[in-house]
């Protein structure tokens, strides 16, 4: 099992497991995450399941695909290391992964 921490715009962390295979959103919701929505279910329709990542965990995941980038267009909080938390799947190598929670999602 691997292990996320989520970060509220207030500091609040909450380290929760995740499934590998499962995506980074699925494990938000299941575990009660407060900011992550996830209004379209993870089908990169809605930028309600918005994360932020530091550089070094932004450049090991990669840039979001095409798809991702038009969703997080618009979204007002967007930083140049936003993801949507749907379109990550978790994995071994995400253990320890922190990402923080944008404040207009809370
Ligand atoms: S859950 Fe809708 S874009 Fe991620």
């Amino acid at each position: 099992m691997t292990t996320v921490i989520f970060v509220e715009a207030d500091g609040t962390r909450h380290e929760v497991p995740a499934r590998n295979g499962r995506s980074l959103m699925q494990a938000a919701v299941q575990n009660a995450v407060p900011g992550i929505d996830a209004d379209c279910g993870g089908q990169c329709l809605c930028a309600t399941c918005h994360v932020i990542l530091d550089e070094a965990w932004y450049a090991r995941l990669g840039d979001p695909n095409p798809d991702e980038q038009e969703m997080l267009a618009p979204t007002p909080e967007r930083t140049p290391t936003s993801r949507l938390s749907c379109q990550i799947q978790v994995t071994d190598a995400l253990d320890g992964l922190v990402v923080q929670l944008p404040a207009f999602q809370m």
